[in-house]
């Protein structure tokens, strides 16, 4: 991306890219067949180095005052263990999340007492769902290491979680937008567009919309 960018002159684009790509050491693995977010994650190990760590779901995309992931960091750093965002949600959604148990949900963070993923309706033990950011202790690589697939032949990262000594759930604050589906991304695109009125996307993405909607 550099090479090409320098190649056609786009200079002030090269300078915010290399601003992002030198505060990090980026490595990028593809995972080959589908077996699971617990498998993904397996395939960071060798990069961690036996540290607490940020795990950040792509299709969750959450716009907020401060990341969400800093968030969990701040209870993470407080309490020495692993943290999960957690997000109410409607109670027609939790057979598509990871639901959380948890005894109550008082003060900012909280201990879950267990992890469901994917529950039906009248199975789940809450509505908190999980939204695909975390920080965990590196004792979760041991517990995906030890965990039998899921019927599917998935590893499920929820199965290893359930495992955990401790593990906290925190709301975040933010504005979420779940974009594994194409009316969610097209919704999300739209949205973020509109929202940064000084964006170079606002005026054309609010034309159009006036344009088309007025047919
Ligand atoms: C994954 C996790 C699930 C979590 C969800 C958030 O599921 O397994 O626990 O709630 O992400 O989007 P997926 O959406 O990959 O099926």
């Amino acid at each position: 991306m550099e090479h090409e960018l320098e190649k056609s002159g786009k200079y002030d684009r090269l300078e915010r890219v290399r601003g992002i790509t030198e505060l990090a050491d980026i490595h990028y693995i593809r995972q080959q067949d589908r077996n699971g977010l617990g498998e993904a994650v397996m395939y960071a190990e060798d990069h961690i180095g036996g540290e607490p760590f940020a795990l950040l779901l792509g299709d969750n995309f959450i716009q907020s005052e401060t990341p969400p992931i800093a968030q969990l960091i701040e209870t993470a750093e407080e309490y020495g263990e692993s943290v999960v965002a957690l997000e109410e949600i409607p109670w027609e959604n939790v057979s598509s999340y990871g639901i959380a148990d948890v005894e109550d949900t008082a003060g900012e963070s909280y201990p879950v007492r267990d992890f469901v993923e994917k529950p039906a309706r009248e199975d789940a033990p809450s509505n908190l769902a999980i939204v695909g950011r975390y920080v965990f202790t590196p004792e979760i690589f041991d517990h995906l290491r030890a965990i039998e697939p899921a019927p599917d032949g998935e590893i499920e990262l929820t199965d290893a979680m359930r495992r955990l000594d401790r593990v906290r759930g925190r709301a975040v604050d933010g504005d979420r937008f779940h974009i594994g589906n194409v009316p969610d991304w097209l919704e999300a695109n739209i949205q973020m567009a509109l929202r940064h009125d000084d964006g170079e996307l606002f005026e054309t993405v609010r034309q159009t919309l006036r344009e088309e909607l007025e047919d």
